[in-house]
């Protein structure tokens, strides 16, 4: 029994800790059902390639925000996600469209990364 404890304890630490560590960066806290699905599934299944990267977790893919699946880049980033490319799995033998719908309903929400500092700076400075 007390063992059990002991395990629930850590798990319930790590699961503050993952939850700190992702709020602010995946933006407002109050999702609805869809969005809060698509973020669960987004940090399962996407951010082990798609957030910035850390000591553990290098970028491999590029950063994902609302940029990726504005307009009529939406159906583009949906047939992404579901048949991958060489380099990124496919998901549409693990997601319904519905689950990879409520991703894309998550990625909406993702703040548009900051410019490169170097493609901010005008190439000719005024004088
Ligand atoms: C194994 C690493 C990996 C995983 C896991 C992964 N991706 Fe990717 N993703 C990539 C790479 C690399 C690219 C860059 C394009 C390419 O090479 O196909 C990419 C590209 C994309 C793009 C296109 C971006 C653009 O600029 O148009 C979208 C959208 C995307 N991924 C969404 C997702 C979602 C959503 C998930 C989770 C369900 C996911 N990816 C999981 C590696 C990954």
């Amino acid at each position: 029994m007390r063992m059990v404890w002991a395990g629930a304890v850590i798990l319930a630490g790590i699961a503050g800790a993952r939850a700190q560590e992702h709020a602010g960066e995946h933006g407002p806290a109050d999702l609805n059902p869809t969005q809060a699905e698509g973020r669960r599934l987004y940090q399962q299944s996407c951010g082990v390639c798609h957030t910035k990267p850390t000591i553990t977790a290098p970028l491999f893919g590029p950063q994902l925000s609302k940029l990726v699946v504005e307009g009529a880049r939406e159906a583009q980033a949906k047939k992404q996600i579901a048949d991958g490319s060489p380099n990124m799995p496919g998901f549409k033998y693990n997601y319904t469209p519905g689950q990879i719908d409520a991703v894309v309903e998550f990625l909406k929400l993702l703040p548009a990364p900051a410019p490169h500092p170097a493609a901010a700076a005008p190439a000719n400075p005024p004088r």
